[in-house]
């Protein structure tokens, strides 16, 4: 009986810690210089392609939230990565400004061989393995899935590993490219009170109004741009 007594408060814990509510928190690197980056007439493309921009000339500034919007293909992705500097501009130029501590929420990433521990810790090598655990469990990982490879966990569930490795750097500007795509409500929500919230300046590329809207107060549509209609 009383064995019995302490599975069932056993149960009871371990259900309770099944269900992690998602806690984002951003940390705030030192402030960014007044221009986060400008563009003079980039021209955004792949090599030997043909240029998929008209000329862009853009600037963003500290503390500024801006949403990118337009279709799929219109080249969202291919313009953060160009303003990162990930991809040579066709011409023109993207220039970075000072003191930039950047967060980058790529859109499609390859998954890793590694657990989300072990992805956590090459990250964050100074964690201990119980900071490793909770930064995870904050992001509303379960235990099964925080010792699970990356690669089997489900496409929220891996957003939610990438997110938690962004939370844990201190930034400044947050580049984030379709960061709800596969997250469920509840995990959205948070999101959107943590960026709410967020100090520093944010680029946001994203399909959805009712997420956007409620975190920028610009929006660029990059159909203006493109070449492609
Ligand atoms: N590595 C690459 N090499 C050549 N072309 C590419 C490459 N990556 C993307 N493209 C092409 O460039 C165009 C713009 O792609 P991009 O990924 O920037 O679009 P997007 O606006 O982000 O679309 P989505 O809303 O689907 O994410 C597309 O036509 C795409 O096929
Ligand atoms: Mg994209």
């Amino acid at each position: 009986m009383s064995r019995q007594k302490k599975l069932d408060k056993m149960e009871v814990i371990e259900l309770a810690a099944e269900r992690p509510k998602p806690e984002f928190f951003f940390r705030n690197a030192r402030a960014a210089g007044k221009v986060i980056f400008e563009t003079e007439d980039l021209v955004i493309g792949y090599d030997q392609g043909r240029p998929l921009s008209k000329p862009i000339n853009l600037r963003m500034e500290r503390g500024e939230k801006i949403a990118i919007v337009g279709t799929n293909g219109i080249g969202k992705t291919t313009f953060l990565k160009s303003v990162l500097g990930l991809i040579k501009p066709l011409s023109g130029k993207a220039k970075l400004g000072d003191y930039l501590y950047p967060g980058y929420f790529e859109q499609e990433m390859g998954a890793s061989e590694n657990s989300c521990i072990e992805e956590i810790w090459e990250t964050f090598p100074a964690f201990s393995q119980y900071e490793v655990r909770s930064a995870l469990a904050k992001c509303g990982l379960t235990t099964k899935h925080i010792e699970s490879k990356v690669k089997v966990l489900s496409g929220g569930e891996q957003a939610k590993v990438r997110l938690c490795k962004l939370l844990n750097v201190e930034t400044n500007v947050l580049l984030l490219d379709e960061p709800t795509n596969h997250l469920d409500v509840d995990a959205k929500e948070e999101l959107k009170r943590a960026l709410q919230e967020y100090k520093g300046a944010i680029l946001l590329v994203c399909h959805e109004p009712e997420f956007y809207e409620q975190v920028a107060d610009q929006i660029w549509n990059m159909e203006e741009y493109s070449l492609l209609q």
